[in-house]
């Protein structure tokens, strides 16, 4: 049984990995991760405010980007509360990379192009195999358009991409009116990797209190369905890797994300929650159903059920969507 695959040109044993979190903070889960199965491992994000705040710029950040500079720092989380500052940040990178084979990803996160993403230099200088860009931006002003949205992340995606020799996968939110124009963009902008989609953590209303509640719910396998149909969409068009991120928590999710195209899957939820030794399960659970099913690779199985095969996947979405809401029936 071949679980073999490429992903950002780096082969690995098979798909699997823990993805950005917490996970990676300790040096002995970091081990116990490699041994229990985990094909590379992505750290905790680095981000863009940390950096630009150790440069003794956040004042000036503020005022750039919103206007309200007193107001938005208090609404940041003060220095101490993140688990590395950038130079703990880098430490850490260097002392996974000593504990462990498999490939380390760092992980910076940001929104907006600047002097910050020269971290990402710092990173590949610390031995990171590849970078994770995860560009998050929540489009609440509406003086800026989509377009405009888009450019400034292609610019990211460039100013990266010129300062750093490893290579770089994006991770996106699903939140874009042409997903996959955009997709298309940054793979011709060199964007090795694309990671779908970051999980948006939206806020609640506290009507007694009058005040914005949030809360981390982990994810269940339920958030897998979108990711299919992004990488479904992307995968014949694209050269970059593809990874899901976001409701990976079985075999059949891992299977489902291959046969939409992906190279990679990444679990951060069902391994808080399961502990890392979930990761062998998985992977026995996934040889035992591709022997059972007489798939001999992942290789084969991967992209057999991307848009491509559907002959006009316009028609199949807008069909589907009306066959569901004229056909549903009391239980
Ligand atoms: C506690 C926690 C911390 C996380 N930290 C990061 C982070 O630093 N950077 C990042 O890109 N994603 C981070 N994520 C998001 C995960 O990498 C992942 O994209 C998301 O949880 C969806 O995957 P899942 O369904 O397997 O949990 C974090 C998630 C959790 C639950």
């Amino acid at each position: 049984m071949d679980l073999t695959t490429t992903y950002l040109g780096m082969k690995l044993p098979h798909p699997m990995m823990a993805g950005a979190s917490p996970l990676s903070d300790e040096i002995d889960m970091v081990r116990q991760l490699e041994d229990l199965g985990s094909a590379a491992i992505v750290l905790r994000s680095l981000f863009e405010e940390q950096i630009v705040s150790e440069q003794a710029e956040m004042m000036r950040y503020q005022e750039a980007t919103d206007g309200s500079s007193a107001e938005a720092a208090s609404y940041f989380p003060c220095a101490d509360s993140f688990v590395f500052g950038p130079d703990e940040y880098l430490n850490h990178l260097r002392r996974v990379k000593e504990a462990v084979r498999i490939p380390v990803i760092a992980s910076l996160n940001g929104s907006s192009p600047g002097g910050w993403l020269s971290y990402g230099r710092l990173m590949e200088q610390g031995g990171a195999d590849a970078l994770e860009l995860n560009i998050f931006h929540m489009p609440l002003d509406a003086r800026k358009s989509s377009a405009e949205i888009e450019r400034e992340i292609v610019a990211i995606v460039h100013e990266i991409k010129r300062s750093v020799t490893i290579p770089v996968a994006v991770k996106l939110s699903p939140f874009f009116t042409s997903f996959a124009h955009l997709a298309l963009k940054l793979d011709r902008e060199g964007a090795d990797g694309l990671v779908l989609f970051n999980r948006f953590y939206d806020v609640d209303i506290d009507i007694q209190e009058l005040e914005l509640t949030r809360a981390l719910h982990l994810s269940t396998s339920s958030e897998l369905l979108p990711r299919l149909r992004g990488i479904g969409a992307i995968a014949p068009l694209v050269r970059a890797s593809l990874a899901v991120t976001g409701g990976v928590h079985t075999a059949i999710d891992v299977v489902k994300s291959t046969m939409a195209g992906a190279h990679a899957t990444q679990m951060v939820s069902a391994l808080l929650q399961n502990g890392p030794a979930h990761l062998s399960k998985v992977r026995r659970d996934l040889e035992d159903w591709m022997e059972e099913n007489e798939w001999p690779s992942l290789t084969e199985m991967r992209g057999n059920m991307s848009v491509d095969k559907i002959p006009n996947p316009q028609a199949y979405a807008r069909a589907n969507y009306m066959r569901m809401l004229q056909t549903w029936a009391r239980a």
